[in-house]
């Protein structure tokens, strides 16, 4: 993997964790990560779990997290949204 300042890593949260791919991901690439933020859709719950989990694979702490609930997106409707993409973003440049 190339030079990033921030590597940004989504999944969707599957039985309360992050994928197999996110994993594979993480694990692969952890000696090359140095400030990460994961972002994850879900149905409604296991968000934190899957991030714990991310933090473990990747070694390092994200410098944000944003999660996403499924039906906001899929019911097209930012203002469900909006302002934890904000927060998510305001995150990141507060902790450049
Ligand atoms: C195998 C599987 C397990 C899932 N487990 C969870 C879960 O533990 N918690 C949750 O809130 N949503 C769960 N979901 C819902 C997905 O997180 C949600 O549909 C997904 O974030 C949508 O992204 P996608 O369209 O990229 O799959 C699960 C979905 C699948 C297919």
């Amino acid at each position: 993997m190339g030079s990033f300042d921030l590597v940004a890593i989504g999944t969707p949260v599957w039985a309360f964790t992050c994928t197999p791919a996110a994993r594979a991901f993480c694990e692969q690439y952890a000696d090359q990560l140095q400030r990460v933020a994961f972002v994850a859709t879900m149905g409604g719950s296991g968000d934190a779990r899957a991030y714990k989990a991310m933090e473990g694979y990747c070694g390092v702490a994200p410098a944000a997290t944003l999660t996403l609930i499924d039906k906001h997106i899929k019911a097209d409707d930012p203002e469900k949204y909006t302002a934890a993409v904000e927060a998510f973003v305001q995150q990141l440049v507060e902790t450049q």
